[in-house]
């Protein structure tokens, strides 16, 4: 009898539990991650209610036999019971139907879902009438992304989900195939370093790249292999529902480019067999020596997230405005040099599988030109992971595979703070989610950074980070009373004040914003477009409306605000030569210039002194 009492308080108890981390997880889920669609689906809540007179079918079963990376599917359902709620989830690997869920309470009836969709949509999108005729079609595009698909029709809407019938299985030719190629500038001014994703592990194949100057030899180079294990995952979704495997992730190190050279290349996997397997070949033009006098071309922006073409994954339109300004980059592609998207890179928020669909539709950039990333908040926080703010966003990523997908020439890749020359600019990139202030390893490397670049080669000097650590009139910020990250300026203004830090560059409120020449929250010059001479203040930008839903401005415009847009956007900065420099914020509806201003200025205005620039001097003559 006791024996049973104990067990059923054990029960009881372990029942309170369940309850607990289950509503605790759901919390989680709703709070630190409803930026992302896919967290919308309570899959872990999901039933089986196969129903033998519902069927879904999709086509062509075999994508990909020309070498294409990304299809589109054709999927025909039909349900006996339909509803308006009713939805298609698109699941890879096909097999979806694990017994048990790693990590999961033994007490909760099987089977079940352990993972989610990587896409889905309303059965009802294409055919209103679907809840009447119970049948209608959906097409979806597919990208390769290592693994077979299959499409499964739910009934009970996002949140009760239950499981009416599942589809054939869908597969790329090669599901292994070398995918989503990503430049990236090297620590050496004449390296380009170049990552790609693949299904080929160590064992099977070894991963290359073959290059050259265009139209003449080419050579082969070695590439390393990364991949990362669920149990480097911080938390959920990551550690759970969110979790699918990565692939590996290959990167290669083209050294001893001539400057400003035309290259192509191509990615590959040479075999057990000797056979090689190719990617589609690709060009990039290498970075010009430091300090070299030539055209320069930088586009900047941060936070731009992901979406999908077909429409599915949009129950908030969170990010619909990304493929705008993907576009927009890719059409002036031509006139590009280096884009560095400054955090908040696709907002897989702990969906792995979002990580692929963001390299997909950033390839015909990021295979062209260096894109160099920034750590945000959506790629790095968790709680007691060391991130310097405590916050869900990673959705237990921490850090982890963004640090792998992207090739940064930092130092220690978990602390991404690193600095780029491209020709005449110095980009010194901060790493927000760890501690910058005073004393701090950060801090050092940001002085050592912006103090140790000669102007009179890189005049111009560009600071880089994701949340505003500086000037932003951001509601968020505003109500916080700050207008910036708290400690930021109070940290930082010195070391962008002594060395003469041209324009600071964030992302992280989702609007554009500029400010005057500006330095301890007064302006230093009323000049607004033109600016001509001796340096006295830095011009701080907010430049976070690459396509994740905008964030409003606060009531008060401060006096240090000179421009505002609530929209979507992103940056150009074109170094004519050492003394000519222009900014443009363009629109990603249509690309054209919504605010710019110039600098010229000499290196004899560089050396000049400017409040609290001067080095002490001597009485002595
Ligand atoms: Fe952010």
């Amino acid at each position: 009898m006791r024996r049973q009492q104990q067990s059923v308080a054990v029960l009881v108890t372990l029942y309170v539990v369940v309850v607990v981390l289950a509503l605790g997880g759901r919390i989680q889920q709703v709070e630190s991650h409803k930026d992302q669609p896919l967290s919308g689906i309570a899959i872990h809540e999901t039933t089986f209610h196969l129903n033998d007179k519902a069927h879904v079918k999709a086509s062509p079963t075999l994508l990909g036999s020309n070498g294409q990376h990304s299809e589109f599917v054709l999927v025909e359902f039909t349900s006996p019971h339909p509803s308006d709620d009713d939805w298609i989830g698109v699941f890879s690997p096909a097999d979806f139907n694990a017994s048990t869920c790693p990590g999961d309470n033994k007490m909760v009836s099987l089977p079940r879902l352990c993972s989610a969709p990587i896409k889905f949509q309303y059965a009802n999108f294409s055919n209103p009438r679907y809840s009447n005729t119970g049948t209608g079609s959906l097409n979806l595009q597919l990208i390769n992304q290592r693994s077979d698909f299959s499409f499964a029709l739910f009934s009970g809407g996002l949140l009760n989900p239950k499981l009416v019938a599942v589809s054939n299985k869908v597969a790329f030719e090669n599901p292994n195939a070398p995918v989503y190629p990503r430049l990236a500038l090297g620590k050496e001014w004449d390296t380009m370093t170049v990552t790609w994703t693949s299904g080929y592990g160590l064992k099977i194949a070894e991963p290359v790249v073959e290059w050259g100057v265009k139209g003449g030899e080419r050579k082969l180079s070695p590439a390393g292999t990364l991949t990362f294990a669920r149990n480097t995952m911080c938390g959920a979704p990551a550690r759970t529902v969110g979790w699918r495997d990565p692939g590996y992730i290959h990167t290669a190190f083209l050294k001893e480019l001539w400057p400003n050279a035309k290259y192509t290349y191509r990615v590959g996997h040479r075999l057990t067999n000797d056979a090689f397997v190719w990617s589609k070949e690709y060009q990039f033009k290498s970075t010009p020596f430091p300090g070299q006098n030539s055209l320069q071309q930088v586009v900047i922006f941060g936070d731009m997230g992901k979406a999908e073409v077909d429409g599915t994954n949009e129950y908030n339109d969170f990010q619909r405005a990304s493929l705008n300004t993907t576009k927009q980059l890719i059409k002036d592609l031509k006139k590009t040099d280096a884009v560095f998207h400054i955090g908040d890179i696709c907002y897989a928020n702990g969906y792995l599988s979002q990580w692929d669909q963001f390299t997909a539709q950033i390839e015909p950039i990021a295979s062209t030109v260096p894109y160099m990333i920034a750590s945000g908040n959506h790629e790095r926080d968790w709680p007691d992971s060391g991130s310097f703010y405590q916050g869900l966003d990673s959705g237990g990523e921490c850090g982890v595979p963004a640090e792998t997908m992207f090739y940064v020439p930092a130092q220690n890749r978990a602390k991404f703070w690193y600095s780029s020359d491209y020709g005449m600019f110095r980009f010194c990139v901060a790493d927000t989610e760890h501690d910058w202030r005073e004393g701090t390893e950060q801090y050092k490397f940001i002085e050592q950074c912006l103090a140790s670049v000669d102007r009179k080669t890189q005049p111009w000097l560009i600071f880089l980070a994701h949340r505003v650590l500086g000037y932003s009139s951001t509601s968020f910020y505003a109500e916080e009373g700050s207008f910036g990250e708290p400690m930021g300026r109070d940290s930082l203004q010195k070391l962008w004040q002594k060395y003469k830090v041209d324009i600071a560059i964030y992302g992280h409120a989702h609007n554009y914003e500029r400010t005057c020449p500006v330095y301890q929250s007064v302006c230093t010059s009323d000049e607004k477009t033109n600016y001509k001479g001796t340096f006295n203040g830095t011009i701080h930008i907010v430049a976070g409306g690459a396509g994740a839903g905008l964030a409003e401005f606060s009531d008060l415009q401060p006096n240090w605000s000179i421009v505002r847009d609530y929209d979507y956007g992103f940056l150009k900065l074109t170094a004519a030569n050492y003394s000519n420099l222009l900014f443009e914020y363009k629109k990603s509806s249509d690309g054209t210039v919504h605010d710019s201003f110039k600098i010229s200025r000499d290196y004899r205005d560089v050396l000049a002194c400017a409040v609290d620039s001067c080095p002490a001097t001597t009485l002595a003559s």
